[in-house]
């Protein structure tokens, strides 16, 4: 199958997207968070392809799309106060909300479970396609499973080339890591995936807030049933330092000069990178002798940056074929605990406190 690749889709274009869909084909789209690979969630046999296409198990459950916000009525049983709350703070947005689900929903999009994730992209691409479809659309992130979430469409290409018969290029996602997931089925909102819409936003609006124990503790069967497969981590043995820029500057221009010999990946703020620069310095060395391809984030406003370059930086470093990653983290907490959810998983759990 021929993959095309939609670049500023006019009316037309999306009028045909959607028809495609309609159809039971399969459309990936950029969102704020990361691209989506898009079918018509209504449709058993447009929920299959997703699963083949991507290898997926099937037990995972899909979130549905929708363009704006009424558009949830029909798929869910009721729509609770704390999800009302929410759905009017942060929506359109990177915020899915689990609830109970209606009859209209197939099992298949649940993985058999009572309850159905939905989410409302702000992304004017998503939104535009979604209009266009017509249908609520179940979307995956659009790579193939245990790949990470890619956020521009050549990455989509890369792993989908072939398998799926149009991609829409919207640039790069703003957000770069996938949307907060919450339990809203109660009183109670329980955080099953961590994201850049934090624990202390939800405070805001909805005063109970609990998490899914099973992040917290690292152990127990999570409620999101796609928390639970092993996540991605590039081939190169990488590890994640949190700590000051100095302290994780040493740390990390220590091991470079220990490990001369390989190719190294960075993943480093701007200032963690002028201290691991002095530190070589300082040692008599020039990082030019050393075999290092480095991703760098800006220290003012790390974690959006951060968020941004993460899934492209992994990506990049196993194109480099780079065997050892050495990669600046944040304290855990506030947005950076949906980034060190991510980071902890991409470094096999080798996270060092400095
Ligand atoms: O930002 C995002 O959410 C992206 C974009 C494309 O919207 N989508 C995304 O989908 O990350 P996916 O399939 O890669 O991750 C969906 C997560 C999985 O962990 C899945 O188990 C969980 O949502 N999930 C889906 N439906 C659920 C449900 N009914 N109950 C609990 N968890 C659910
Ligand atoms: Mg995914």
């Amino acid at each position: 199958m021929d993959t095309v690749i939609y670049k500023n889709p006019g009316p037309e274009e999306y009028n045909s997207l959607g028809q495609l869909l309609r159809n039971g084909e399969l459309v990936a789209f950029p969102t704020e968070t990361v691209y989506g690979l898009g079918a018509n969630g209504l449709d058993e046999n447009a929920i299959d392809k997703i699963y083949k296409v991507k290898g997926r198990p099937s037990d995972n459950p899909l979130i549905l799309h929708v363009p704006h916000a009424e558009a949830i009525e029909p798929l869910v049983a009721s729509v609770t106060d704390t999800a009302k709350a929410l759905i009017g703070a942060f929506w359109p947005g990177p915020l899915t909300i689990v609830l109970p689900k209606s009859e209209l929903v197939p099992k298949r999009v649940t993985g058999g479970l009572q309850k159905v994730a939905v989410r409302c992209p702000d992304s004017l691409i998503a939104q535009a396609l979604l209009r266009a479809a017509d249908v609520p659309v179940a979307a995956p992130s659009a790579n193939l499973s245990g790949r990470p979430s890619p956020t521009s469409a050549i990455r989509v290409y890369g792993d989908l080339q072939g398998k799926i018969p149009a991609i829409i290029d919207g640039g790069d996602c703003r957000v770069g890591i996938e949307s907060t997931i919450v339990d809203c089925s109660t009183d109670m909102v329980t955080i099953l995936r961590p994201g850049m819409i934090t624990e202390d936003m939800l405070r805001t609006i909805v005063p109970n807030v609990t998490w899914d124990t099973s992040i917290v503790n690292g152990q127990g069967i999570p409620l999101a049933p796609g928390m639970k497969y092993k996540h991605y981590a590039p081939r190169g043995t990488m590890t994640t330092y949190v700590g000051s820029s100095q302290q994780v500057g040493q740390t990390i221009g220590n091991e470079i000069c220990n490990h001369s010999h390989k190719s190294i990946g960075l993943l480093v703020s701007d200032h963690t990178m002028e201290e691991i620069e002095a530190f070589i310095v300082n040692r008599g060395l020039q990082m030019e002798t050393f075999n290092i391809f480095s991703v760098i984030y800006k220290t003012n406003h790390n974690h959006e940056h951060l968020a941004h370059s993460l899934y492209e930086a992994l990506l990049a470093f196993d194109s480099y074929d780079t065997e050892l990653i050495l990669a600046e983290g944040v304290h855990p907490i506030g947005h950076g605990r949906a980034l060190m959810n991510r980071m902890e998983k991409a470094s096999n759990g080798r996270v060092i406190f400095i």
